[in-house]
């Protein structure tokens, strides 16, 4: 098999599918309050669609997927296409990232499809905060769905945590002390926010994070994480939680960049930072045999972009809308 590889000498082996722009949330730094002009329900991949090129990835050395949105579990039926993806020979990790308030309804049927893990994004613990910070998510909902997702053996669960000055950094012990309580089912990771179009925001890039943390704990190195992906990983000593720092701004990792993504509407996003990527879904839908796809998913590949320049303090933002690419 020949590995997927861009111009720069990175191989891929990791793909993340959103399968909606949607979202039940409206997070005060992912979206406008009325929402976006949303894809056409013609424009997006079916499930069929979705499987097909999953597979045709996964003959070209994609092992892990991970299911996004928008909010994934908006789309029908999601654990119909959990079960086709796990079904595919190679696809070895299949997981999701989701903001849970839909969870509980669903998580074991997910589980009993295939889904081996997830991811919550959560950036509060206060009830009021929280409804503020997604403009109306309830709180109690999604610590139901992190419940019903342990339950389900769908953990440890990762939690995403985007901590912005002012907003929500209030919390951060907080956090590490609600999770820390259990560690052996909770990751907690902060990731930078990253400035879309507009800079409405202001990020805490992860040393500072640290600095605090370290202020009041006891942080030990805990290496590389586990699996391939961008987060550092701490242990704090008190209450053995393993926390991570996703730093895409102040420790940029497009050197070792190993993921694509899959748009709703089957655009291939080689680089998160850009939105000029070509449509995969117009080639299937042509009719293209597997071989001129994966021709294509190869051309794509090699037009991949070295990375973004955007910085903690400025450069240039990512281009389109976060929830478009599903993070
Ligand atoms: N910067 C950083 N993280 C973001 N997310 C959404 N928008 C941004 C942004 N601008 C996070 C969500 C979710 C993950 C997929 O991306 O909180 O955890
Ligand atoms: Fe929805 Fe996630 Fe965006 Fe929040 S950050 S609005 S949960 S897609």
């Amino acid at each position: 098999m020949e590995p997927l590889r861009d111009s720069f000498g990175r191989t891929h082996s990791y793909l993340r599918v959103s399968v909606t722009d949607r979202c039940n949330f409206r997070c005060v730094y992912c979206m406008p309050e009325e929402g976006l002009d949303w894809m056409q329900r013609a424009d997006l991949l079916s499930y069929e669609e979705i499987t097909r090129l999953v597979g045709i990835f996964a003959g070209m050395g994609i092992t892990s997927i991970r299911l996004t949105g928008g909010e994934p579990l908006v789309r029908k039926d999601l654990e119909r296409l959990v079960a086709e993806l796990g079904r595919i020979p190679g696809i070895d990790d299949l997981a999701m990232t989701t903001n849970a308030h839909r969870l509980a309804g669903c998580a074991q049927e997910l589980a009993d499809a295939g889904l081996k893990r997830i991811n919550v994004s959560l950036d509060s613990l206060d009830p009021e905060r929280f409804s503020a910070l997604t403009r109306g998510g309830r709180l109690d909902k999604v610590l139901a769905g992190l419940e019903a997702a342990i339950a389900a053996g769908l953990g440890p669960i990762k939690i995403n945590c985007v901590i912005l000055e002012g907003e929500n950094d209030v919390e951060l012990y907080d956090l590490v002390e609600f999770f820390g309580a259990r560690p052996e089912h909770f990751e907690l990771r902060f990731i930078e926010y990253m400035p879309f179009q507009a800079r409405w925001h202001t990020s805490l890039a992860s040393a500072e994070l640290r600095a605090r943390l370290s202020a009041v704990y006891t942080l030990t190195s805990a290496g590389e994480g586990v699996g391939q992906g961008p987060a550092r990983d701490w242990m704090i000593q008190e209450n053995g939680l393993r926390i991570g720092f996703i730093s895409p701004l102040s420790n940029n990792f497009c050197s070792s960049c190993n993921r694509l993504r899959l748009m709703a509407n089957g655009h291939l996003r080689t680089c998160l930072s850009d939105d000029g990527t070509p449509s995969l879904r117009d080639v299937l839908r042509n009719g293209a045999s597997d071989a001129e796809l994966e021709a294509a998913i190869r051309e794509m590949v090699t037009g991949k972009r070295k990375g973004h320049e955007a910085l903690i303090d400025g450069g240039t933002p990512f281009e389109g809308v976060m929830t478009q690419v599903g993070g």
